[in-house]
């Protein structure tokens, strides 16, 4: 199994010895990690790293699995929204491709009810009411760790009313994730619906490996083995104390010093469309860790650098002109997977001299020939770039990069001195929406 690869170049812009010195700011907290994973339990926000290697977690979770799938089993409605759902997407759409709802011969399929819209739940009645006969074709997953936001109770609460319109008493068909002193987790034993908790310390945007995501995505069929393998296979590498052959700590450095000099906004260029939601997944990642008001001090500080997401090669028909010739304010991570599709333009081309150097080659070959140029005209700009190669799309591959994404955000949130698990001001919006709601 390979291990995915992280490539930076020292610039003039940041010179090795800066680079180092930085690393080696982080040794005591790395040598901190690594006794919370010795600790083995659950007691300090940084116990995220732990999740993957807990078999007592897994066997839960593959429990339930066993316990739900049917043979028949077509839909998994997973009602979730932030922390609770975009590790799950990324990781099913990674996987299992964008157009997964038009491959018809793959069962079971996950359907995201996330964001609170008429037009979604609707779109998703009309998929059960068309296709789904019986309470066995379907599972509904409601996460919620606080158990109380908005968004996914007002969308479950509609969907259950509707499969009960439909298919009578469905109360074995609905698993409940959510904390354990969560009131949700208590009224949905009440109601006989199987619970599974997430360990009151992991923080929801650090929670994919808990039953977050491993049940739904055990569910339908993705290597859960391999993905927590893959985790744990990073998590060693992330915590080497040397910061220069930690490639946790090599981002979360080189993200800093480029961030002290002004470049704010960190861009994840993807050359696989399918990872695109890999990305969604880590712009909340960095944007509620990093983006904070205060620091560790109190100080008010307003840090943050702003994540975004780009997909070669599409986005380079719309916005590389800004990245290439607008402000140098992005620190870009270019991230690319080879596919060992022999998918190929024919060798007898209908559209001969329009196009040269196409004919015959697989499309592999051509992302890989933009992909390369791409990053030969940031460095002809001196723009800032490093690099992440993943080996393959795989639950392994994967499981490292989610694994080295989330570690670098511990690091990155101690050089900047701010809580990285925490995300007070998401309240502001919660507490109005309530108010309006109930004024
Ligand atoms: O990272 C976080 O903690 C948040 O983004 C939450 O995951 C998100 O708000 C969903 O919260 P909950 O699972 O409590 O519904």
């Amino acid at each position: 199994m390979k291990s995915i690869e992280f490539r930076y170049k020292e610039t003039a812009l940041l010179p090795k010895e800066q680079i180092a010195e930085t690393a080696r700011s982080l040794e005591s907290y790395i040598a901190y990690c690594n006794e919370v994973v010795h600790s083995n339990a659950y007691k300090v926000p940084e116990s995220f790293i732990n999740v993957p290697s807990d078999g007592a977690l897994f066997r839960a979770v593959q429990k339930a699995v066993e316990q739900k799938r049917t043979q028949s089993l077509k839909y998994i409605v997973v009602v979730g929204i932030g922390g609770s759902n975009l590790g799950t997407v990324a990781l099913y759409e990674a996987l299992y491709g964008k157009l997964d709802a038009f491959a018809s011969n793959r069962f079971p399929k996950i359907l995201f009810l996330d964001t609170t819209s008429a037009s979604l739940v609707r779109a998703i009645e009309g998929i059960i009411e068309n296709e789904v006969e019986n309470p066995d074709e379907i599972l509904v997953n409601v996460i919620s760790k606080s158990g109380t936001n908005t968004e996914p109770l007002a969308n479950f609460e509609t969907l259950y009313q509707f499969l009960c319109a439909r298919f009578g008493n469905i109360n074995k068909r609905i698993v409940v994730t959510t904390a354990k002193k969560a009131k949700l987790s208590k009224l949905a034993l009440a109601k006989k619906f199987t619970v599974l908790t997430i360990p009151e310390e992991i923080g929801g945007r650090y929670s994919v490996f808990t039953a977050v995501g491993l049940f739904p995505l055990l569910l339908c069929g993705i290597d859960g083995k391999e993905l927590v393998r893959g985790a744990v296979d990073m998590r060693e590498r992330c915590l080497a104390l040397d910061g220069l052959d930690n490639p946790a700590v090599l981002s979360a450095t080189l993200l800093f010093l480029h961030y002290k000099k002004g470049i704010i906004i960190h861009n994840n260029f993807f050359f696989n469309p399918e990872l695109e939601s890999v990305g969604k997944w880590y712009r909340q990642l960095m944007a509620e860790s990093i983006g904070k008001e205060k620091d560790l001090a109190g100080r008010t500080v307003h840090k943050g650098i702003t994540p975004i997401v780009s997909i070669g090669s599409a986005d380079l028909h719309s916005v590389a002109q800004l990245y290439l010739a607008g402000p140098a304010d992005k620190f870009t991570y270019f991230m690319y997977a080879p596919s060992r599709s022999k998918i190929a333009v024919p060798p007898k081309l209908l559209f001969e001299g329009l196009v040269e150097g196409i004919r015959g080659k697989r499309h592999d070959t051509i992302m890989r020939a933009i992909f390369d140029g791409t990053k030969k005209a940031y460095h002809k700009r001196k723009l800032p770039f490093a690099e992440i190669l993943l080996p393959d799309i795989s639950p392994y591959s994967l499981g490292q990069y989610l694994q080295l994404r989330m570690m670098e955000m511990m690091f990155l949130g101690k050089l900047l001195k701010v809580n990285a698990f925490d995300q007070p001001n998401v309240e502001e919006y919660k507490a109005e929406t309530r108010k309006l709601l109930t004024d």
